[in-house]
């Protein structure tokens, strides 16, 4: 028997052995031979009623090999041109695959439910050029025993259409080199319980709080304004100035005099 290489239709596939039958139809009666399907470490077994090319051994003692599927009008690729690789991973054309297009340099890999990557060390991707991840439902980033850093060049944003929420277990800390701003559309809210510390070391320090204005300038004046009352209440007020005064409705505390019994007036308080 010499070598030969024909070509037969897949009419029962041994999944776990990586073994078929295939089936001929020349000479003018079916013959079916088990065959090997072609490994190199790789699994994929033909649909049944496929074609294939099988390579039978010329002493006919060994089990033939085949090749493979072959293309032919009814196994027509999905899609076909110069420089092109593609691979189907399913039986069904499309549904999952990976192609390579050497004209365009892009490389694509594509599956109809679910793609992953498990690694026992490490996962490193690096592109010269940008990286997007797309989701269209829940994005997770998530370091199960160590910390997560985003760092860029130049800028960081983080933008939700509800809700952004930063917590630490122990240390929060925002720094600017430059300025730093904070608004709120609503309500702000600053609870603490330990101690507030402020401390502005250069420039005018202004508070404004519905029209009242507490400023501090940079040489320490301190200037406290209400457009309507100012009450001070304690057990125990204490002001100290070796100059100044207090001036309430046109009477000076220092320098006001009353009149006495006689009509006659008196020195300013000591
Ligand atoms: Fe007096």
């Amino acid at each position: 028997m010499a070598s030969t290489n024909r070509t037969g239709r897949v009419s029962a596939i041994d999944y776990e052995a990586g073994t078929y039958e295939v089936t001929y139809f020349d000479r003018g009666q079916s013959v079916t031979r088990k065959i090997n399907a072609i490994s190199n470490g790789e699994y994929k077994m033909p649909v049944i009623g496929q074609i294939v090319s099988v390579a039978h051994t010329s002493s006919g003692l060994a089990a033939a090999t085949t090749t493979g599927t072959v293309w032919n009008k009814t196994n027509r690729p999905a899609e076909g041109f110069k420089g092109l690789y593609r691979k189907e991973y399913g039986s069904q054309k499309g549904r999952a695959y990976s192609r390579y297009d050497e004209n365009t340099g892009v490389y694509t890999q594509y599956v109809d439910k679910r793609t992953g990557r498990t690694c026992n060390g490490e996962i490193f991707d690096e592109a010269k050029g940008p990286i997007s991840l797309v989701a269209g439902g829940q994005f997770q980033a998530k370091s199960s025993s160590a910390s997560i850093s985003l760092n860029a060049k130049t800028g960081v944003g983080l933008v939700a259409g509800t809700s952004v929420s930063i917590e630490a277990g122990s240390f929060a800390s925002i720094e600017a080199a430059g300025e730093l701003s904070v608004s709120a559309g609503g309500k702000y809210t600053l609870t603490v319980t330990k101690g507030v510390e402020v401390e502005v070391s250069g420039g005018e320090a202004k508070i404004t709080l519905n029209g009242a204005v507490i400023t501090v300038t940079e040489a320490g004046d301190v200037t406290v304004t209400s457009p309507s009352k100012i009450n001070l209440s304690a057990p125990e007020i204490k002001a100290e100035a070796p100059a100044g005064d207090i001036v309430i409705q046109g009477k000076s505390l220092v320098n006001h005099t009353h009149e006495d019994s006689l009509g006659g007036g008196t020195t300013p308080p000591k």
